[in-house]
């Protein structure tokens, strides 16, 4: 159990099944991409703990950059348009594979990869530790998904609860 802001979660994904599950992924992206080079953009916060994991098990020859996605004002809304900030590296005619924490109605990627999109990469692919299924209403795909979760709100391995939650080592589900 663990509690914050007047909330109270309990352990939802263990260590085990987050090592692998990411072991998981890092294995059909080795496969899937192998003699290809790949970026790796990561999408900060939430993604950086799953991010680092992920990449330590990856192969084949990339590069890894960290972006930010900035919304217009504070609100937690989805239907807010959302730029990515901070990326660096050259897109174009490169294989690309967005690093995300959850993708839950789908919109903050849809925003991501429609801007990426108009860079002309080579290839663009999705891997995500977290998916929300019933919430998701996109028609893109998510690729390479690690476990798909139903609706309560989690914490922990790099997702938080305003800020709070996310160093912790497992997966935590909010308790109604
Ligand atoms: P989407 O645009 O609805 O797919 O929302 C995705 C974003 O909402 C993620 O990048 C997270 O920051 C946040 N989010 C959605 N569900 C959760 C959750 O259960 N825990 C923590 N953050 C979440
Ligand atoms: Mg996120």
């Amino acid at each position: 159990m663990y509690s914050i802001e007047n909330k109270v979660f309990e352990k939802y994904i263990s260590k085990v099944e987050l090592q692998d599950t990411v072991s998981r992924l890092a294995n059909s992206i080795n496969k899937d991409y192998a003699n290809k080079e790949v970026l790796f953009i990561v999408i900060l916060n939430g993604a950086f703990v799953f991010a680092s994991d992920l990449l330590r098990q990856i192969n084949i020859p990339c590069q890894v950059s960290f972006v930010k996605v900035s919304t217009y004002d504070n609100e937690q809304s989805t239907n807010k348009f959302k730029q990515l900030i901070g990326l660096n590296e050259e897109i174009r005619d490169r294989h690309i594979i967005v690093v995300e924490d959850i993708v839950d109605t789908g919109f903050t990627m849809l925003n991501i990869r429609q801007q990426l999109l108009k860079l002309a990469p080579a290839s663009i692919e999705i891997a995500s530790l977290l998916f929300k299924p019933h919430k998701f209403k996109q028609d893109y795909s998510v690729k390479y998904i690690g476990f798909n979760i139903e609706d309560p709100f989690i914490i922990g391995y790099g997702l938080d609860l305003n800020g709070y939650g996310r160093n912790l080592p497992e997966i935590y589900q909010i308790k109604n």
